[in-house]
C-alpha cells in the first residue's frame, strides 16, 4: 500500500501538490470546504494528465493510475486519519492556517508530518498551533506547480532532522528539486523575488523605461525566464503587495512598497486575473493584449 497524502485546499497551489503527489505514486486526498472549488481542481487535473499524453510526457497508463489515485474530500478530520503528510495550501490568513493545523493535529496519526506551503509565514509560529511541532515543516512550492522544478523546504525552531529528511525525500518522489533553508521572513525566493520586482516597479514609476522595455531588459540582457513585471501581473499584483508589506515591517526599508505598485491595487489592476494589470489581458484567455 502506497503512502497517503493530503493536501488540504484546491486551489491554485493545492491541485497542483496533488498532482505531482499522485504521478509520484502516493495516494492522495484532496481536501476543500468548496465543492466548486474541488470540482474546478479534479476538472483541471484532468486536463493536465491529458495534455501529459498527449505531449508524451506520460504513457496512458501512468495518466490512469494518477486520476485514480487521487479522491476529492470536503471532509478534513477523516480524510487525514491514514495520511503519512499532509501539506497544508489554505489561503495565506494565519486564523484559517491555526484552524486547519489544529484541526489535522487532532486527527492525523501520530507519525504524520504536517507540511504547509505557506509564501511568507513562520513555520515555527504554525508548528506552535500544534502539539508535534517537531514534525512542522514548510514546503514551498512555485506556480504552476507542475512545471515549477523547485520546492523551498524551511526549517521551523522546533523541526526535526527526521522531519526535514522527510519532506525532502517526498519532494524528490514527486519530481522536484529541493534547497532546504531556515526560517528567516521571506525565505530565499519570496524574499529575492519581491525585491527585483518592487525595483522594476520603481524603475516604471521613474520614467527610466517603458513596461515591455524594462521586462525585455531583464529577460534578454540578464536572461531570466520572465521579465520583473509580467511575472508580477502573473502572481497577482495584490499578493506582491501583501507580500512586499510584510518583508517592509520585517526587513526594513529596502523593501518599502513601490507607490505605483500600491496604485494599481488600488485601482483593482491586481493582474492577470482581473484582466488588467500592468498589462492589458483579453480576459477570456489571460492572453496580453
Ligand atoms: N498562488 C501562488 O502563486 C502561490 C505560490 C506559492 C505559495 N502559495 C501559498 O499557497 C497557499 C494557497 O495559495 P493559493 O494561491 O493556492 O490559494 P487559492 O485561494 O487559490 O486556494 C485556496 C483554497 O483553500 C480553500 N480553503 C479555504 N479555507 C479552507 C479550509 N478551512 N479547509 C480547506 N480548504 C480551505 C479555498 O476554498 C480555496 O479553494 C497560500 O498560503 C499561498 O501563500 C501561493
Amino acid at each position: 500500500m502506497s503512502e497517503k497524502v493530503v493536501v488540504v485546499g484546491s486551489g491554485v497551489m493545492g491541485r497542483g501538490i496533488a498532482y505531482v503527489s499522485a504521478l509520484g505514486g502516493y495516494q492522495v486526498g484532496l481536501v476543500d470546504v468548496s465543492e466548486e472549488a474541488l470540482d474546478s481542481a479534479k476538472a483541471n487535473i484532468n486536463t493536465l494528465l491529458e495534455q501529459g499524453i498527449e505531449r508524451q510526457k506520460l504513457t496512458e497508463l501512468e495518466a490512469a493510475c494518477a486520476k485514480e489515485k487521487i479522491a476529492y474530500d470536503t471532509d478534513l478530520a477523516s480524510c487525514v486519519k491514514h495520511a503519512d503528510i499532509v501539506i497544508e495550501a489554505v489561503p495565506e490568513k494565519i486564523d484559517i492556517k491555526k484552524s486547519v493545523f489544529e484541526t489535522i493535529d487532532a486527527h492525523a496519526p501520530e507519525h504524520c508530518i504536517l507540511a504547509t506551503n505557506t509564501s511568507t509565514m513562520s513555520p515555527t509560529e504554525i508548528g506552535s498551533f500544534t502539539k508535534r511541532p517537531a514534525s512542522v515543516i514548510a514546503m514551498h512550492f512555485f506556480n504552476p506547480v507542475h512545471k515549477m522544478r523547485l520546492v523551498e523546504i524551511i526549517r521551523g525552531l522546533e523541526t526535526s532532522d527526521e522531519t526535514a529528511a522527510y519532506v525532502e525525500k517526498a519532494a524528490k518522489k514527486m519530481g522536484k528539486e529541493t534547497v532546504i533553508v531556515n526560517e528567516f521572513p521571506g525565505f530565499v525566493t519570496s524574499r529575492m523575488s519581491a525585491l527585483i520586482g518592487n525595483e522594476a516597479f520603481y524603475m516604471l514609476q521613474e520614467g527610466v523605461a517603458s513596461a515591455e522595455d524594462i521586462d525585455k531588459a531583464i529577460k534578454f540582457g540578464l536572461n531570466f525566464p520572465m521579465g520583473p513585471l509580467e511575472l508580477a501581473d502573473l502572481v497577482g499584483l495584490d499578493a506582491r503587495l501583501n507580500n512586499l508589506r510584510y518583508l517592509h515591517e520585517k526587513l526594513g526599508e529596502r523593501f518599502r512598497p513601490a507607490p505605483l505598485l500600491e496604485k494599481y491595487v488600488k485601482a483593482g489592476r491586481l493582474g492577470r486575473k482581473t484582466g488588467m494589470g500592468v498589462y492589458h489581458y483579453s480576459k477570456k484567455e489571460g492572453v496580453r493584449s
